[in-house]
């Protein structure tokens, strides 16, 4: 094994989802030889012949330029990925899932698993990292569970680096960071975490305790999600006092305390983060003796926003059975196929349950849509899904929706009625076309 002296660090990343893909692509983009792992043999099969598994905005020319430069490969176990090539992994970074249980806690098996591979498989001085999201004490767990399968009494350490990626800008996230936090517990393990930062030129490095690096992670998601709730519940009082929450936002978010991110009414967040994270947060809050009934409201005030739609449409129509809804955009947010945890599911779901007779469409996500909602019509395009609809529902605020034709969109409706989840489009302008217009918060 040849030994890793210079300033580029071979690293071994676990989980070649998301979170994993994108760190492993970008961490071979900062210079580093990195070997992504999953135990899904056809997503590596995927990644080798070019082909990416998810859709997420430059990560395919990352990842095509790594590989063609060599620094990036890929591997079917833990065991092929620290020891690839003749070199040897001097960082593993553990990106795998760790999907909510039905009590809000995080299910750690699969970190355990790998945590078990690691330790069977280390020849030197190894450090661990842990990029998923858990719950404060993993490190402590994962510590544990290499001690116990490190046979040859190999010094490691473990370390938390939380990502802080959005879906859509992840690898614009990874290169350009507000911030890097490494939680450290030991000099040698700083040494080496500061070695594979130091090529991204100009970036904050946080460093801390492990259990701080876990905690900012968690607090980090929890408050952003806090600001959304927030938001909403002030739209609602705009629309009962016919004040406007853009200006209201606006308002607030030039006061630098409170800044203008964030603060974007709407039908409620989604996506595997926020609500996954908002859950663990709570659970380990009672877990630690603390009741965080912040974060209950927090999730009550979005799931309650998710309606808003479908209060809406009960509003404007009256009884929804057999009344035909136009739900444009599926995906939790704009310029992703992901539909985990999105509000349109639950919209969905309402409506149908009300006898609604449902059409859908999303830019990118309708596959994975077609998958998770049932018993709807998915259209061809947009135009498509308004045609013959009592009304149209704007759900995700995709960029092509904001250039729709909305006369033609106004030919093929039955009623022009149009519902703006996102506020994308101007109240004044789709009135003066002929639209009956809502939006959240705006009067
Ligand atoms: C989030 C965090 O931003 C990221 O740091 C973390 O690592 C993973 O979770 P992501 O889930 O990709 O990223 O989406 P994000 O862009 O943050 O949006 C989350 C949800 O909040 C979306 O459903 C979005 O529509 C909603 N949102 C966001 C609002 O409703 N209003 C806003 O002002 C901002």
């Amino acid at each position: 094994m040849k030994n890793n002296k210079n300033s580029k660090v071979d690293i071994c990343v676990v989980g070649a989802g998301y979170v994993g893909l994108v760190s492993g692509a970008c961490l071979a983009e900062l210079g580093h030889r990195v070997v992504c792992v999953d135990s899904d043999p056809a997503k590596i099969k995927m990644l080798e012949k070019g082909v990416m598994p998810i859709y997420e905005d430059g990560l395919e020319s990352v990842v095509k330029k790594n590989v063609k430069a060599g620094r990036l490969h890929f591997a079917n176990s833990v065991k092929a990925g620290m020891h690839h090539g003749g070199r040897r992994a001097e960082a593993v970074f553990i990106a795998v899932g760790t999907p909510p249980r039905e009590d809000g806690s995080a299910d750690l098996s699969a970190i355990e698993k790998v945590s078990e591979d690691v330790a069977t498989n280390m020849t030197d001085y190894t450090v661990i990292v842990e990029k998923s999201t858990v719950p404060v004490a993993t490190c402590d767990w994962i510590n544990k569970t290499i001690n116990r399968n490190n046979s040859r009494h190999l010094p490691f350490d473990v370390t938390s680096n939380p990502e802080f990626l959005r879906e859509g800008t992840a690898v614009r996230d990874f290169l350009k960071p507000d911030r890097v936090v490494l939680g450290v517990s030991s000099p040698q393990a700083e040494a080496l975490m500061r070695r594979i930062y130091k090529p991204m030129k100009g970036a904050e490095l946080v460093v801390t305790s492990v259990k701080s690096a876990e905690l900012i992670k968690h607090a980090s998601n929890s408050f952003l999600s806090t600001k959304i709730s927030f938001i909403n519940a002030v739209a609602t009082i705009c629309e009962k006092t016919g004040a406007n929450v853009e200006d209201v936002a606006r308002g607030m978010g030039l006061d630098r305390r409170i800044g203008p991110a964030f603060l974007k009414a709407g039908i409620g967040f989604g996506g595997f983060c926020f609500p996954k994270d908002l859950e663990a947060f709570y659970w380990l809050s009672s877990q630690v003796g603390y009741d965080f009934e912040m974060l209950k409201t927090v999730k009550n005030v979005n799931e309650r926003q998710k309606m808003w739609l479908v209060k809406k449409l009960e509003e404007e129509l009256w009884n929804l059975e057999g009344k035909t809804i136009a739900l444009l955009g599926l995906a939790f947010k704009p310029e992703t196929d992901d539909m985990r945890f999105a509000p349109s599911i639950d919209i969905a779901r309402e409506l149908l349950k009300r006898g609604a007779k449902l059409r859908g469409y999303d830019p990118v996500s309708q596959e994975n849509a077609k998958k998770i909602i049932k018993g709807i019509y998915f259209a061809a395009d947009a135009y498509d899904c308004a045609k013959g609809a009592d009304c149209v529902c704007l759900v995700t605020e995709w960029h092509e929706f904001a250039k729709l034709d909305q006369k033609k969109l106004l030919s093929l409706v039955k009623h022009p009625i149009m519902l703006d989840g996102r506020n994308l489009y101007d109240p004044a302008k789709m009135r003066s076309l002929g639209w009956t217009y809502m939006s959240v918060g705006r009067p």
